[in-house]
């Protein structure tokens, strides 16, 4: 048995693959499919429990909101403990709600608040765009010059992603927000969360991530670390749906602060007293006071029946298996012994979640493309990286075996 075959065969999460959709090559084998850190594979669960919410509808009509067999009134409630655990919080801490970009916006109108004294906003050099853009229209909103306003953390000469030092040298008290991203989706860096959060609050700074890339990829701690809010979307390690509805963390200390500016809608009322219809609005306390409008129930069930798995497995199982998943990938690709290539995500396993991104020197296109044309999907950014992520719920040692040959060869 080779090396792969029996990391496969000693995989005590290797049965939970059967239980995804794996996309199939034209000649129907199942494709290699690397880009879990995009868009996530659908789970065999997720057309049953759409199935279950269509049904209700069809039958009761406006009565699924209270007699549908999960009724749609407190719906997103039952992703609560759920989402809890997922990211470290307490059940009043989070809430499904809206979309990631969204959810940012929201967070940034309670917690960016500039004076002149204190108006700037940290972001890392390379943020996600949606994120910059966010940032960039929030400090316009509010009146002030992004080329004041705006601080992008950049990596030092010659290299690919950043020191934590570099990051805690320049939080100073001129400093609002800091936005980072949990992992950066181009780099695959993972930041120390919590050091970041502990080097902002000793400045005064309000701290929050975006856990786009991070959310179902490595164990979170948000309450433990004290952040002070945090968002992220459910497609991609969630593997809930293209633009499914997102998740938002609201650290209790601001949860219970009805004096906080938010923009609020009906659903973020409280629950109480919401159908007397009253013209005022009265804050229901908890990361549930953000929300908005009722939210969409067909996507709400597929983020439940996809955290349904996380929950079964846990996070710490997953970052066991990813560790050794990422860690297997890299030293094939390592063995390859070419300097055609390298990767920049860190070597350091406490700087990376499950994705490499690599970067090929020459014609990388080119090695993309043919990789595409061998049955693996993964993906391509200008303008050289091609980012592979191999996810511990449904890859194997042999997608990644076999990805590296085919890489090889590509080369
Ligand atoms: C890090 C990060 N932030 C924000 C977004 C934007 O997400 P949305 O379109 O759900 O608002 C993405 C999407 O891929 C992302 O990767």
């Amino acid at each position: 048995m080779s090396n792969y075959q029996s990391l496969d065969a000693n995989d005590p999460l290797k049965t939970w693959r059967s239980q995804f959709h794996i996309p199939k090559t034209k000649d129907g084998q199942d494709c290699i499919y690397l880009c879990g850190n995009s868009l996530g594979l659908q789970p065999k669960a997720t057309a049953s429990a759409l199935q279950q919410e269509l049904t209700d509808w069809q039958n009761l009509g406006v009565e699924g909101h209270f007699h549908a067999k999960n009724p749609w009134m407190p719906y997103h409630e039952f992703l609560t403990p759920m989402l809890a655990k997922l990211v470290g919080a307490k059940p009043s801490e989070v809430v499904a709600m809206n979309t990631l970009t969204l959810n940012l916006h929201l967070m940034m109108v309670s917690f960016y608040r500039p004076t002149a004294k204190r108006h700037k906003i940290i972001i890392e050099a390379g943020a996600f765009p949606s994120d910059r853009y966010a940032v960039l229209s929030q400090i316009r909103f509010h009146g002030f010059d992004p080329s004041a306003s705006l601080i992008e953390i950049r990596p030092r000469s010659g290299e690919t992603t950043l020191h934590i030092e570099d990051i805690e040298s320049a939080i100073d008290e001129s400093v609002a927000l800091i936005l980072f991203g949990g992992v950066n989706y181009y780099t695959g860096q993972l930041f120390d969360m919590q050091r970041i959060t502990e080097a902002g609050h000793a400045k005064g700074c309000i701290v929050g991530f975006d856990l786009a890339h991070a959310a179902g990829n490595i164990p979170l701690h948000l309450h433990e670390w004290d952040v002070d809010f945090a968002a992220w979307c459910s497609y991609k390690y969630l593997n809930s749906g293209p633009g499914s509805i997102a998740g938002c963390f609201v650290h209790e200390r601001h949860g219970n602060s009805p004096d906080l500016p938010r923009f609020a809608g009906w659903w973020g009322h409280d629950k109480t007293t919401r159908f007397k219809m009253g013209p005022d609005f009265s804050v229901t306390p908890g990361a549930e006071g953000w929300q908005l409008s009722n939210p969409p129930i067909l996507s709400l069930a597929a983020v439940k029946a996809s955290l349904e798995i996380f929950d079964k497995i846990g996070m710490d199982a997953l970052r066991e298996k990813s560790l050794k998943l990422t860690g297997y990938l890299e030293s094939q690709l390592d063995a390859i012994g070419s300097n055609a290539f390298s990767v920049m995500t860190p070597r350091d396993t406490k700087q990376r979640g499950c994705q490499l991104s690599i970067v090929v020197k020459k014609d990388g296109r080119r090695v993309f493309d043919a990789l595409t044309a061998n049955g693996i999907i993964c993906d391509w950014r200008e303008p050289d990286c091609i980012r592979i992520a191999p996810v511990p719920l449904y890859n194997s040692f042999e997608d990644a075996h076999r990805f590296v040959e085919i890489f090889r060869s590509a080369l």
